[in-house]
């Protein structure tokens, strides 16, 4: 196999030498391409652009495989918890028990958040979508923390800056959810586990003790671990290239709870719950919305369907599917609208349009629906996947830094107006 590419333009050849990864993955190295040529690439969408070498995350779309650090998804989610999968992805290794240990407890030690959370929460409307409200509290850490505007100062500073964030996401998040609905703010517990004490804050009150059910525990568990990393991806590219100008990782991680918001992204698990209850509500016909997702001419688009990697099939939906079963009986959920997804999938994976563009269900499409089982509500879930998300951020950010990886900054094609003299008013 040569280890590079030639490229004949305008009576030149270019030698493009080639990157191979620890998968065989192959690139062209471009990026002395316009120095000797004077060409660039144009790629809208990256879609067959790589900005980045990484070892934290590896995905084969067409074999539907995605493991973190080289461990597969499928035994993370089935053995591992949301904790040490956190600490895997951001340090490289699994923890021992005694690197675990203390990994927890730094977080559980920094699970409260100033006071003044409550000035900046009083300070947005009842009708503030969480995901606005957690990017804005994200980005206030920089102020409560001012040491972490220099984020790469020392590594106990690059270290405490993310256990804080680790520690305090959770607790912004719920605190977000009860202003919203308008319920006293609650605090974290240190007896309590992560996802327990996420739990809790959501749904406890000081009128009764609330104790988080372990079925919801191990399940809330499972769907963080399934949306800890996923290479690089919308978000964690914008996370990549906000931090590449040395912004801080509370800045970086802040632009990322933005990228995800979009119903494209991350945002589709909201979407999908939505779609479904409009369909249910116009009668539940599958073949109906397939029609209006195959229209050129309809915006419509089959929500949690399709994927830019996975032509195939997610691993992450398979799970998710069979764990949408599992919690939904163990708690006696009985959801209408997980009928009418399976049904959506079937009628799908047998069309010609989206089997002819590889169009599968994504993370997207049962999540929600677990979500909803476990009392999450609808627009709270991109924030679920933005807690599930924020160990591959901060991983992503770090490798970026560490790597010393130059300022991301794209070039174009300009396209417009050529060089024309300035009109005063009175000629126009
Ligand atoms: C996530 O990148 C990641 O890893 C993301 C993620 C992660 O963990 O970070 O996995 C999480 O974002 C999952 C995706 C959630 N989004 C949705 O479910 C929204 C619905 N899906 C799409 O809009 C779409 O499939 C994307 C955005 C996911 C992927 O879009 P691409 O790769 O740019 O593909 P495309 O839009 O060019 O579509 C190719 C064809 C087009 O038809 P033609 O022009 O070829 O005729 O497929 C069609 C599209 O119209 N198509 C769909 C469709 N998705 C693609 N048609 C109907 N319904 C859909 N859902």
């Amino acid at each position: 196999m040569p280890d590079f590419a030639e490229l004949h333009f305008n009576g030149e050849v270019y030698k493009l030498p080639v990157v191979e990864g620890t998968e065989n993955e192959k690139a062209l190295d471009i990026s002395k391409l316009r120095g000797q040529s004077g060409l660039i690439t144009i790629d809208p969408g990256f879609k067959n652009t790589g900005s980045t070498t990484s070892s934290i995350t590896f995905l084969d779309g067409e074999k539907g495989i995605l493991r973190y650090r080289g461990y597969p998804i499928e035994q993370l989610a089935e053995e591992s918890s949301f904790m040490e999968v956190a600490y895997l992805i951001i340090y490289g290794e699994l923890p021992n028990s005694e690197q675990l240990n203390k990994w927890k407890v730094d977080i559980t030690y920094h699970t409260l958040i100033h006071e003044d959370f409550k000035v900046l929460l009083e300070g947005f409307p009842s009708n503030a979508h969480p995901m606005g409200v957690l990017s804005s509290l994200v980005t206030s850490l920089t102020a409560f923390y001012p040491e972490s505007l220099d984020p790469v100062r020392s590594a106990d500073e690059v270290y405490m800056n993310i256990i804080r964030l680790v520690a305090k996401l959770p607790t912004i998040a719920a605190w977000a959810y009860k202003n919203e609905i308008g319920q006293p703010l609650m605090y974290p517990k240190n007896d309590l586990d992560y996802c327990g004490n996420f739990l809790k804050m959501m749904f406890g009150t000081p009128a009764e003790e609330f104790q988080p059910d372990p079925v919801v525990i191990k399940a809330l568990n499972k769907l963080l671990i399934l949306h800890a990393d996923h290479e690089q991806n919308c978000s964690t590219s914008t996370v990549r290239v906000v931090g590449s100008s040395h912004a801080s990782l509370y800045a970086s991680v802040s632009a990322g709870i933005n990228a995800l918001w979009g119903p494209l992204h991350g945002g589709a698990n909201q979407a999908v719950i939505e779609m479904l209850e409009a369909i249910k509500a116009d009668g539940g016909d599958a073949d109906k919305y397939l029609a209006k997702a195959k229209d050129k001419d309809d915006p419509f688009r089959l929500m949690g369907f399709g994927h830019r990697v996975y032509k195939n099939f997610d691993p992450r939906a398979r799970i998710i599917k069979k764990a949408a079963d599992d919690v939904l009986n163990k708690l006696g959920v009985n959801d209408p609208v997980l009928e009418i997804a399976k049904k959506l999938e079937e009628a799908a994976l047998s069309d010609p349009y989206f089997v002819e563009r590889k169009l599968y269900p994504n993370v997207d499409f049962y999540s929600g629906i677990i979500y909803r089982a476990l009392g999450i509500p609808t627009n709270m879930f991109t924030v679920m996947f933005a807690m599930g998300r924020l160990p591959g951020w901060i991983a992503q950010w770090k490798e970026m830094r560490e790597n010393g990886e130059p300022i991301g900054r794209p070039r174009q094609v300009y396209t417009g107006e050529n060089e024309r003299d300035y009109v005063a008013i009175e000629k126009r």
